[in-house]
């Protein structure tokens, strides 16, 4: 069944067409941060006005990369939270509306479980459940076991900061731009990760994060010792993301030996990090657990792992009417 995703949580406006719940038909993705970049962060009000100018666009752009029309759809994926209400109602009256007046079935997507889905589409080898997953982006840094689509156990959870905040609030102090994550990443590509010691919060205070501290911590070196330029600024980065890398990384082998699992899924925006990948990809050659990570273009923001997570929903029977809300908080 071909099932038509749709996504508007937060800044990029999405539209995918996806075939059994692993073929990707289109991808069609409208990125707003150029309209956000001004203001170093994104602005809900303007963020929702953009969805309402693309989402038709969005949707058109992926029916044409498809070659398809909405008579070959068999069901609408739509997410539902956590996000932005403002932003996630401009895709969720755009499911609605198309499924009413197509008399499609609509499902509701939790946008957590979507990028827990990521690693699923055209993939060569696939993770089976149970398996852990470490799903860290702008909004969320959980450590979760996945029993099944749709069945999920959090087992920590950051008490501040997300990993992807984090990284655009540094980003923000050094004048980085929006979104930061990226360009720390390609500056700690040349510095030196030992520089500067930077606090290694929460340690062996079991499976939830903290990144407050560590910003602070950089705050306060700013303050002490300015800006700084060239070699220092990739050394200044480098040791950050060691010290982001290094929480994550801790608590996820923790978590990995608590439940015995031998199989981890690296989700979200921050997955697309070099340091992350490697830093994982040595502990599972070390330790003998299996590591799957989606490509870059399928942990940041997108509708095809809407449309993955919504076939499983509407392949179980689930369905959705016309009173679906959007909600700002939803645990997976
Ligand atoms: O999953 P995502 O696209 O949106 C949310 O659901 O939040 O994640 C966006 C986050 C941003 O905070 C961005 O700075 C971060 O992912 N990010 C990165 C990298 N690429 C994106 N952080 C570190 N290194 C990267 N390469
Ligand atoms: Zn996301």
């Amino acid at each position: 069944m071909l099932v038509l995703g749709i996504e508007s949580s937060c800044d990029e406006t999405a539209a995918a067409l996806v075939e059994d719940g692993v073929k990707v038909r289109a991808d069609s993705v409208w990125s707003q941060v150029a309209v956000h970049r001004e203001y170093g962060g994104v602005v809900p009000e303007i963020a929702s006005r953009a969805h309402i100018v693309n989402v038709v666009p969005v949707l058109e752009a992926a029916f044409a990369q498809a070659g398809c029309t909405l008579d070959d759809v068999g069901g609408i994926a739509v997410t539902r939270g956590p996000g932005l209400v403002g932003a996630l109602l401009v895709g969720v009256q755009a499911a609605k509306a198309i499924a009413f007046a197509r008399g499609l079935p609509l499902v509701g997507v939790n946008h957590l479980e979507g990028h827990l889905c990521a690693v699923f589409l055209e993939a060569e080898r696939v993770p089976s459940f149970p398996h852990l997953a470490l799903l860290v982006s702008g909004g969320h840094s959980e450590i979760v076991v996945a029993h099944d689509f749709g069945k999920y156990e959090l087992l920590g959870a950051t008490r501040d900061d997300a990993a992807g905040e984090a990284f655009d609030k540094v980003g923000k102090m050094l004048g980085l731009g929006y979104p930061a994550g990226p360009v720390i990443d390609k500056l700690a590509q040349t510095g030196d990760p030992t520089a500067v010691a930077l606090p290694r919060a929460m340690r062996g205070r079991g499976l939830d994060f903290s990144f407050s501290g560590m910003k602070t911590a950089m705050s306060t070196w700013l303050q002490k010792h300015g800006r700084p330029e060239g070699q220092a600024l990739a050394d200044l980065c480098a040791s950050f993301q060691a010290a982001v890398v290094d929480q994550l990384v801790s608590k996820t082998m923790m978590a990995i030996e608590e439940r015995r699992l031998g199989q981890l899924v690296l989700a979200g925006g921050v997955a697309c990090n070099r340091g992350l990948r490697a830093a994982l990809q040595q502990k599972s050659s070390e330790r003998g657990f299996e590591l799957f990570i989606p490509p870059p273009k399928r942990c940041t923001d997108n509708a095809t792992m809407i449309a993955c997570a919504g076939s499983h929903r509407l392949a179980r029977g689930e369905r959705a009417d016309l009173t679906l809300n959007a909600t700002a908080t939803l645990p997976l």
